[in-house]
């Protein structure tokens, strides 16, 4: 299979009225800057010209010319040498600043530093110095299993990793000595983002989100019972977030180059921003060593569900950019407690509960359920005190009851009058956010909250006469543990959070997806051991692993070939609209899933190979409506393929009528018809077969909404396998609306220029920059490689350039250079000249 994305953008730049700034759309909170563009202010990434790698030459020319600068970081790698610096001056123009240094004969390239921040949301977990421990298990705990899994450990099993353990696949090993064999400290204790960088001496996580995804890849065997996807594997760490999880992009070059020179085989990252342009400088050298064999794996972002939110370097080229699926198995840390069925210790089952206030002691007692026969309301819960089919002495009883209706203290009360000492309260849904420490009476001994589900389990029980007893352990000697409950609503679909491609240029994005969601993995000991986290973050080190197993049972290890076998053997999943709650029969966007669910086992036992693991049919402009791929059959006998389409749904970027973008714009089923050379062929064992597809965009769909569209070509073997591959949409542009100096772009803007011209007969000295008389930029401007940010820029009278401009009468020139544009000709810019001002100053005695 072979997913196809077909996108039509076409630029759209919306100049606001200043004070309308402030009042977009409610309905628009996609993340966006204001006001400046996460650049840290007069640090730059320089690459060398070829040949001229001189650092001591490089800060003399800066010198020279009147820009001084120090050193940030060395950057001196085998693919890419360069340095980032600090100009002494910060107050300088970014633009003039950049152009100065790129005039230098020895920088090729030179890019600002920007902030970067880490992919996990922060999730759910009850207290935090929990340590973890195994015993005999409820139904909703779970067991490690003899081959190294534990049995239905959902998050392998849906990714079919549980399968690849059975065969004693395990990641391989990579290296020698222990799990974490080599990586370092490229920040040291003291970076904040700004400052810059000294390296420390050990990789020492101070974060929790680095534990967390190397858990995912290569937890060992625990008490809690899950292992990492590739166990097998040596894990180098590379410290490039500081404790608060920020970093900057020349930190993360050196780290990913640092990796790459180290001989990883593999380079997995759960850290971005929100982007879209694979020209970012990250971007670009990821894709550097991606070219030079080394597969790169990189959450694609939480800034979904918005179309186009990618975050760099997920969005480079080549890159396997991995988007979140909800966990089928919702995890639920807490601490352990035991039921028995004859009071006995010799066969305890484990189950997870919250403690309150106060907690429970060591007791073993029978649990007494408020059932509607014993309340006065016939409900679970107590509001009023019991009627008198109640035990009239509950003291040597844990008392089981449904928090709803009233406070938790309040039922304490009324139970209170039953002689109630111990209470295990269970709230009213299967929302495990909901579970928290309970408050009672201070004459109640011992308090906790457990989850609905778990109750279930005892109701039944109880309902028909079984006694169960509880055996509660004092919360500082419990050991924590983690129970599974199934997530019937959302599990196995793409997570709201999860950032939707393809990129501004059409690139397929994100590729494929793995659970992200609700995901329990290690965390540093100190923060308590273990954790459940979400975001697309948990999703790239799942999928990095299933990499790694590839890797170890099919002996490949080029990036093109296993990013094919990865998208071919996936599954797609079907929408659901998470915003508005609906769910869909059509399958999710490829621009939301790229090629669906990795399948780890088939991807392992593939004998087909397409030649590509996506088409683009690129966007209005460029539109591509006919390509051709090729299918292998690596199989030993003569497969007969089957060649069909699916489509996925498709998505307009804005809602009528408005121009920002929608979370709740609504799934359109128009789908594009394709017509294939063959529909079904016969291809010899180890032969392949070359198969044209020509495209006719779909019907339907409002063109200026800039709808993206896709879906997946499917190959159905007579062997049994069946493939898919990718493809995506189309946009159009918005027109240009009101004259100001905010300015919010509606799409992704590869270069921005804000010119300051002068009207009248204004007496500012002005230069000519693509056919227009400038007097200089706005502050803050050019500024390139946006996604739909906001800006607003308050004027002064002095430009960027530091120029302070005669009273008079001016305009800003906004001008957005279309995508694929050449920024040196006039005619690929979007123009929009704001309405006109006046500079007067007010002059004050010196
Ligand atoms: C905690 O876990 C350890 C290791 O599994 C076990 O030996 C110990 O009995 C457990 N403690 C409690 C109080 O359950
Ligand atoms: C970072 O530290 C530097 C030097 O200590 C300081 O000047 C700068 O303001 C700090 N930046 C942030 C974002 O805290
Ligand atoms: C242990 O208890 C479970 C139910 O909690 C029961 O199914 C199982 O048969 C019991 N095992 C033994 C050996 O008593
Ligand atoms: C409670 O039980 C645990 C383990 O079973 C034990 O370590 C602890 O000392 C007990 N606490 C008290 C107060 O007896
Ligand atoms: C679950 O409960 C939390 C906390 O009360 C709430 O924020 C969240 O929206 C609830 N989730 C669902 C699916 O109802
Ligand atoms: C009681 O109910 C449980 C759960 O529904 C069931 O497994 C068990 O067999 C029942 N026992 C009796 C004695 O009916
Ligand atoms: C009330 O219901 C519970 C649970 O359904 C049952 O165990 C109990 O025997 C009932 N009590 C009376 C007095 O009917
Ligand atoms: C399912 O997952 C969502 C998170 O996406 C969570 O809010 C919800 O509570 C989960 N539902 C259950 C029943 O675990
Ligand atoms: C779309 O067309 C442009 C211009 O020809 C080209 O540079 C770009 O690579 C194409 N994009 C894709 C995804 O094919
Ligand atoms: C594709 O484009 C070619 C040349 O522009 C044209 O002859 C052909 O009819 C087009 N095919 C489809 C399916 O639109
Ligand atoms: C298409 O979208 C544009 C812009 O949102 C809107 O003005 C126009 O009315 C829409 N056309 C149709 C047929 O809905």
């Amino acid at each position: 299979m072979v997913a196809y994305l077909r996108l039509l953008p076409i630029l759209g730049l919306l100049v606001i009225e200043t004070a309308r700034v402030n009042a977009v759309s409610l309905e628009n909170d996609r993340p966006r800057t204001a006001g400046n563009w996460d650049y840290i202010p007069g640090a730059y990434i320089i690459e060398y010209e070829d040949g001229h790698e001189n650092e001591a030459s490089l800060f003399s020319d800066l010198h020279t010319r009147g820009i001084p600068a120090t050193k940030r970081m060395g950057l001196s790698y085998s693919l890419f040498k360069g340095a980032s610096i600090q100009l002494d001056a910060i107050d300088l123009d970014p633009h003039h600043a950049s152009t100065k240094i790129a005039s230098l004969t020895s920088v090729k390239n030179v890019w600002p530093v920007r902030y970067f921040q880490h992919l996990a949301n922060g999730k759910r977990t009850f207290g935090d110095s929990y340590i973890g421990n195994l015993n005999s298990l409820s139904k909703h705990s779970m067991k490690a299993a003899a081959e190294n899994d534990i049995v239905g450990y959902a998050p392998h099993v849906i990714t079919q990793v549980d399968k690849l353990h059975a065969e004693g696949f395990a990641g391989g090993c990579f290296g020698k000595g222990c799990i974490i064999s080599y990586g370092m400290d490229l920040i040291g204790d003291g970076f904040n983002g700004t400052n810059t960088p000294v390296p420390g001496p050990y990789p020492q996580d101070c974060l929790g989100h680095g534990t967390h995804v190397a858990g995912i890849i290569a937890a060992q065997e625990n008490p809690l019972g899950f292992v990492g996807a590739a166990y097998g594997a040596n894990l180098g760490m590379y410290k490039a977030l500081n404790c608060a999880g920020v970093s900057s992009n020349d930190v993360l070059i050196a780290a990913f180059n640092e990796a790459y020179e180290d001989g990883s085989d593999i380079i997995s990252l759960s850290v971005g921003i929100i982007s879209g342009w694979k020209e970012d400088p990250l971007s670009v050298a990821v894709s550097r060593i991606i070219d030079a064999g080394v597969p790169c794996v990189i959450a694609n972002g939480n800034n979904g569900p918005f179309v186009f939110s990618s975050a760099t370097p997920a969005d480079g080229k080549g890159v396997m950019a991995v988007a979140s699926i909800e966990n089928t198995m919702t995890p639920l840390l807490g601490t352990e407690g035991f039921t028995s069925l004859d009071g006995s210790s010799d066969n305890l089952t484990s189950f997870v509960w919250v403690p309150g206030t106060p907690a429970f002691p060591n007791i073993t007692l029978p649990l007494w359920l408020v059932a509607p026969n014993a309340t006065a309301d016939g409900t679970w819960t107590a509001c009023s005190p019991l009627n008198d089919n109640a035990l009239a002495d509950l003291s040597d009883n844990i008392v089981l009851v449904e928090l709803s209706g009233c406070s938790d203290p309040d039922i304490a009360n009324n139970l209170l009058k039953n002689n109630a000492k111990y209470i295990m309260f269970y709230n009213s849904d299967d929302n495990l956010s909901n579970l928290y420490s309970v408050s009672t009476t201070p004459d109640t001994l011992g308090a906790g909250m457990v989850p609905l589900q778990q109750v279930l389990e005892w109701r039944d029980l109880l309902g028909n006469g079984t006694q169960v007893y509880a055996t509660m352990v004092e919360p500082q000697s419990a050991n924590i543990t983690a129970a599974y409950f199934p997530n019937d609503s959302n599990g196995g679909y793409v997570d709201d959070f999860s950032s939707w491609g393809p990129t501004w240029e059409a690139d397929l994005n994100p590729r494929s997806s793995t659970p992200g969601g609700s995901i329990l993995s290690t965390y540093p000991l100190s923060m308590g051991g273990y954790y459940v986290d979400s975001g697309t973050s948990m999703a790239a080190p799942l999928m990095a692993s299933i990499y790694a197993l590839i890797m170890e049972a099919r002996s490949i290890k080029d990036p093109k070939a296993l990013m094919s076998l990865v998208s071919s053997t996936a599954k797609q999943t079907k929408y659901y609209d998470s915003y508005n709650g609906v769910f869909y029969e059509g399958l999710a966007p490829v621009a939301q899933q790229g090629a669906g669910l990795a399948q780890a086992y088939d991807a392992v036992h593939a004998t087909t190979s397409p030649s590509v693991s996506s088409i683009s049919f690129n966007d209005t402009d460029h539109f591509v409506n006919s390509t051709v791929f090729t299918v292998s059959n690596g199989a030993e006998q003569a497969v007969t393929y089957s060649i069909g389409h699916v489509p996925s749904l498709s998505r307009e970027t804005y809602k009528t009528g408005q121009l920002t973008l929608g979370r709740s714009t609504t799934p359109n089923d128009a789908a594009v018809s394709l017509a294939f050379s063959e529909s079904k062929v016969t291809v010899p064992a180890g032969g392949s077969v070359r198969i044209t597809v020509e495209v006719t965009p779909p019907q339907g769909l409002n063109a200026s909404n800039l709808p993206v569209y896709g879906g997946y070509i499917t190959l159905g073997g007579s062997n049994g396998e069946s493939l898919v591959l990718l493809g995506s949409q189309p946009s159009t542009s918005s027109s240009i609306d009101y004259p100001a100096l905010g300015v919010e772009a509606d799409a992704g803007i590869p270069l921005l220029r804000a010119d300051i011209i002068p009207l009248g007969s204004t007496p500012a000295k002005t230069s000519n920059v693509l056919g227009v008389d400038v007097a200089g930029s706005l502050h803050g401007y050019p500024v390139r490689w946006l996604n739909t940010n906001i800006n607003q820029v308050a004027f002064n009278g002095v430009t960027q350039e530091g120029t302070i401009l005669p009273e008079g009468n001016y305009a800003v020139l906004l001008r957005a250079l279309k995508i694929f544009g050449d920024e040196e000709n006039p005619d690929d810019y979007f123009t929009k000249q704001t309405r006109s001002f006046n500079i007067k100053y007010t002059s004050t005695a010196a």
